[in-house]
């Protein structure tokens, strides 16, 4: 594959090396209204991972990473970043984190180029014209122009929209990044601009990335390792190899995950009822 490392933001101004940030998962549970979305699970995720979360619509993907945000809370069993609970204003002093929502969750009132710099100038991180030049270089790594720069949300595609959220979360260089469906309502080039990206942040900031994802092309391309949630339990988590053995095992207790990876089912996950 051809991942781009050319320098930009991150090169220019690197945070000195952090210690890196586990994600740990113990026994959680969640319903809404009495109805279970997702059913005691636990699983770790290593520093500096690319934690890939993939299942069919519906399965509790986008409920779980709202979990490792702390947007959601447990009913029970516990979510920990680096020993800390993702609720407490303790952790997010210490840890920045960042989250590409499905639904991109740009602000309408202001530009494409607005919205990618706000983080970096509401806390002050930088010169005003270093900001600037940051967010066009991290457009352009993600084939934006300086004209869509200039655009407001509602002139802007899905897509569009999706590249311009993973922008706005790359620069605020976080030490986790919570991708929630990068790649929906991408066609396959802007779908591989999005992969080289996603990759070359990782390679530059060393951040924990967890990935939501119903492709099974994606997931295998860019994980360390994927988790399998089926109707919010875990199925099975493995590397890429790992998974992609059960696609032919014969074994009847493999029978769900060997349907799940086998399965021509429709790409119906651009949109949410939750969105
Ligand atoms: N705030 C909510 N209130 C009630 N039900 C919800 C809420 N959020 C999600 N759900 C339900 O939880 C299940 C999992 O949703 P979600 O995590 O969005 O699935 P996906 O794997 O497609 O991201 C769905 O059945 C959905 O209806
Ligand atoms: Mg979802």
């Amino acid at each position: 594959m051809n991942i781009d490392t050319s320098p930009n933001i991150t090169s220019r101004n690197r945070p000195a090396k952090q210690q890196g940030v586990a994600i740990s998962v113990r026994g959680l549970s969640k319903s809404f209204d009495g109805a279970p979305v997702l059913r005691g699970l636990s699983f770790e995720i290593a520093p500096g991972e690319i934690f890939v979360i993939m299942g069919p619509s519906g399965a509790g993907k986008t409920v779980l990473l709202n979990h490792l945000i702390g947007l959601l809370e447990p009913d029970h069993g516990e979510v920990r970043i680096n020993g800390m609970s993702p609720t407490s204003r303790n952790l997010h002093d210490k840890i920045r984190m960042a989250m590409v929502f499905q639904n991109s969750g740009l602000l309408n009132s202001l530009s494409v180029e607005e919205n990618v710099s706000l983080y970096l100038t509401e806390h002050r991180l930088k010169p005003w014209q270093q900001i600037r030049q940051i967010v066009r270089e991290q457009l352009e790594h993600l084939n934006l122009s300086r004209a869509d720069a200039a655009k407001y949300p509602f002139e802007l595609s899905g897509g569009m929209k999706k590249r311009v959220a993973i922008a706005r979360a790359i620069v605020m260089e976080p030490r986790v990044i919570l991708y929630d469906e990068p790649t929906a309502e991408l066609d396959p080039v802007m779908a591989r601009t999005v992969v080289n990206e996603i990759r070359r942040a990782r390679a530059l900031l060393s951040q924990t990335s967890v990935l939501v994802t119903h492709d099974r092309e994606l997931a295998f391309e860019i994980a360390d390792r994927i988790a399998i949630l089926l109707d919010g339990s875990l199925l099975k988590i493995g590397t890429p190899a790992e998974i992609k053995s059960y696609q032919s095992s014969e074994r009847k207790e493999d029978a769900a995950l060997r349907n799940f990876l086998t399965a021509n089912y429709k790409n119906n996950e651009t949109k949410s009822d939750y969105e």
